[in-house]
């Protein structure tokens, strides 16, 4: 009787936990979008093909187990008055069986898993895109030797064209992570490490650094933004006119008062506003375009006139541990230097 209720007990446990797996999938993956699921490039679709082949399966290894143990505890189940079951010590065949497929299985799914890792090892052709990667203490540098561009957390692609990624750190190990094109890399002070994707869709994916890299590891986030080729090719002949000596025509008092803070701030040390001959090494992000990216500070804020402000102000309220110092602005500073860096799209 005991068991009896143990065996009913354990089957209502199995079918709740089915419905609410099911439940849970039904939330569909387009609300999430930095998921893995939702694949948006050649690359990411071939680790979904060979994710969705190994849950085929898992699935159907589940069903044929548990139904024969389901079957079995009911067709099988004792009954007051029954004798002592006659006992045995081991089956070789079942033994033999039972080792057997599960090693066909692993075998069969090993097949597309070894061909995926040569795919996505493979090192693209010379039409690719080539994009350096660079991880700092917190944000991501990205710059694009062919058209001599350089920019910060916002990752801009073609979309057609496959981006070969060319990846390395300033400081500790990060991780590049584009969910919805590629996968994970792990980025290094001191080689390269290398990944590709074509993306296949336009628009605006989140990313996020995958490696624990210090306290701010978690707003450690960049943006793939995809683009059809003519319009990232306008983006590029934009960015190719955000040089040196730039004058930005019409502007405010505030910007004026701004654009002197940035010299004598300091400002400039740390930060350069060309996106062409960019400086390498530089310890802040690049800010050339800082007015036209969607967040500031690698996904932490909003980019809006307050959230600059706030931000210039002070920086570690915001992101404790963060290299760029409390410079000790006003508020009325803040407001100025806000208005000059915004204004740089
Ligand atoms: Cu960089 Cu975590």
């Amino acid at each position: 009787m005991l068991l009896r209720t143990a065996a009913g007990r354990s089957f209502w446990w199995v079918t709740a936990l089915c419905l609410l797996t099911l439940a849970l999938a039904a939330c569909g993956s387009e609300q999430y979008p930095q998921t893995t699921l939702l694949p948006r490039g050649d690359f990411a679709r071939i680790a979904d093909d060979l994710l969705d082949t190994t849950v085929k399966w898992a699935v159907a290894v589940f069903v044929l187990v548990e139904g024969v143990l389901v079957y079995a505890i009911f067709r099988f189940r004792g009954k007051p008055g029954d004798p002592e079951p006659h006992q045995i010590h081991g089956n070789t065949t079942v033994e033999i069986i039972w080792t057997v497929i599960p090693a066909l299985i692993l075998a069969a799914i090993a097949v597309p898993t070894v061909r995926a890792i040569f795919q996505t090892s493979a090192t693209p052709g010379k039409d690719a895109l080539t994009i350096e990667v660079v991880g700092h203490q917190w944000w991501w540098e990205f710059r694009y030797p062919e058209y001599n561009v350089t920019t910060a957390n916002e990752l801009h692609v073609p979309v057609g064209r496959t981006v070969s990624l060319r990846m390395a750190s300033a400081d500790v190990i990060h991780s590049f992570w584009v969910p919805q094109f590629a996968a994970k890399r792990d980025v290094f002070a001191n080689r390269e490490t290398r990944m590709w994707f074509k993306a296949e869709v336009e628009g605006d994916y989140p990313g996020q650094c995958g490696e624990y890299c210090g306290i701010q590891h978690g707003r450690m986030a960049h943006r793939i933004r995809a683009h059809q080729p003519g319009q990232f090719q306008a983006w590029v002949a934009h960015m190719q006119t955000l040089g040196a000596q730039r004058k930005l025509a019409g502007q405010s008092a505030e910007y004026a008062t701004g654009e002197k803070l940035w010299t004598s701030k300091g400002c400039l040390a740390c930060h350069s506003l060309n996106a062409v001959d960019a400086p390498k090494g530089m310890v802040g992000p690049n800010l050339a375009n800082i007015g036209a990216r969607t967040h500031l500070a690698a996904g932490t804020l909003k980019n809006t006139d307050e959230n600059m402000v706030r931000w210039i102000r002070d920086p570690h309220a915001i992101k404790k541990g963060v290299l760029m110092p409390n410079l000790g602005v006003t508020e009325q500073e803040a407001r100025a230097l806000a208005a000059f860096l915004r204004a740089h799209r």
